[in-house]
Protein backbone atom coordinates (compact mmCIF):
# COMPACT_ATOMS: atom_id res chain seq x y z
CA UNK A 1 0.00 0.00 0.00
CA UNK A 2 1.41 3.40 -1.32
CA UNK A 3 -0.40 5.60 1.11
CA UNK A 4 -0.15 5.86 5.05
CA UNK A 5 -3.80 6.03 5.65
CA UNK A 6 -4.61 2.83 3.77
CA UNK A 7 -2.66 0.94 6.02
CA UNK A 8 -3.21 0.82 9.76
CA UNK A 9 -0.33 -0.69 10.85
CA UNK A 10 1.86 1.86 8.80
CA UNK A 11 1.01 5.21 11.18
CA UNK A 12 3.01 6.95 13.28
CA UNK A 13 3.64 6.00 16.71
CA UNK A 14 3.53 7.53 20.43
CA UNK A 15 4.90 7.02 23.41
CA UNK A 16 3.47 7.59 26.44
CA UNK A 17 5.17 7.32 29.98
CA UNK A 18 3.32 7.36 33.22
CA UNK A 19 5.00 9.75 35.49
CA UNK A 20 2.48 8.66 38.71
CA UNK A 21 -0.70 6.02 38.96
CA UNK A 22 -3.63 6.33 37.29
CA UNK A 23 -2.87 8.35 33.79
CA UNK A 24 -5.13 7.67 31.43
CA UNK A 25 -4.46 7.55 27.72
CA UNK A 26 -7.42 8.09 25.75
CA UNK A 27 -8.12 7.38 21.81
CA UNK A 28 -9.99 10.32 19.42
CA UNK A 29 -11.70 8.82 16.27
CA UNK A 30 -10.85 10.52 12.89
CA UNK A 31 -13.52 12.03 10.71
CA UNK A 32 -16.17 14.16 11.83
CA UNK A 33 -17.38 12.45 14.75
CA UNK A 34 -15.02 13.32 17.43
CA UNK A 35 -15.21 10.35 20.35
CA UNK A 36 -12.69 8.45 22.56
CA UNK A 37 -13.07 4.95 21.49
CA UNK A 38 -10.58 3.45 23.68
CA UNK A 39 -8.66 4.29 27.62
CA UNK A 40 -5.89 3.24 29.07
CA UNK A 41 -4.85 3.41 32.52
CA UNK A 42 -1.34 3.40 33.01
CA UNK A 43 0.56 3.02 36.15
CA UNK A 44 3.48 4.84 37.61
CA UNK A 45 6.63 3.65 35.12
CA UNK A 46 4.33 1.81 32.49
CA UNK A 47 4.84 3.18 29.07
CA UNK A 48 2.36 2.61 26.31
CA UNK A 49 3.35 2.73 22.74
CA UNK A 50 0.40 3.38 20.09
CA UNK A 51 0.06 4.05 16.46
CA UNK A 52 -2.27 6.76 15.27
CA UNK A 53 -3.94 4.91 12.54
CA UNK A 54 -7.33 5.37 10.34
CA UNK A 55 -9.32 5.01 13.24
CA UNK A 56 -7.31 6.85 15.30
CA UNK A 57 -6.62 10.84 14.65
CA UNK A 58 -5.81 12.19 17.91
CA UNK A 59 -4.46 11.19 21.54
CA UNK A 60 -5.61 12.20 24.99
CA UNK A 61 -3.82 12.20 28.07
CA UNK A 62 -4.74 12.65 31.74
CA UNK A 63 -2.70 12.98 34.39
CA UNK A 64 1.37 13.19 34.57
CA UNK A 65 3.04 11.67 31.46
CA UNK A 66 6.20 11.93 29.64
CA UNK A 67 4.89 12.18 25.46
CA UNK A 68 7.30 11.01 22.88
CA UNK A 69 6.49 11.80 19.36
CA UNK A 70 8.12 12.57 15.96
CA UNK A 71 7.44 16.12 16.82
CA UNK A 72 8.94 15.92 19.94
CA UNK A 73 8.97 15.41 23.93
CA UNK A 74 6.34 16.93 26.11
CA UNK A 75 5.33 16.22 29.58
CA UNK A 76 1.55 16.31 29.86
CA UNK A 77 -0.11 17.12 33.57
CA UNK A 78 2.48 19.45 34.86
N1 LIG B 1 -12.17 13.74 14.73
C1 LIG B 1 -11.05 14.65 14.72
C2 LIG B 1 -10.44 14.69 13.34
O1 LIG B 1 -10.36 13.67 12.65
C3 LIG B 1 -10.07 14.16 15.72
C4 LIG B 1 -8.96 15.13 15.97
C5 LIG B 1 -7.90 15.36 15.17
C6 LIG B 1 -8.81 15.96 17.12
N2 LIG B 1 -7.09 16.30 15.78
C7 LIG B 1 -7.63 16.68 16.93
C8 LIG B 1 -9.56 16.15 18.28
C9 LIG B 1 -7.18 17.61 17.87
C10 LIG B 1 -9.11 17.06 19.21
C11 LIG B 1 -7.95 17.82 19.00
O2 LIG B 1 -9.98 15.77 12.92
Amino acid sequence: MSEDEEDPSSGRYVVVKALEDGVIVMGLTRGKDTRSHHSERLDKGEVIVAQFTELTAAIKIRGRAEVLTDVGRVEAGS
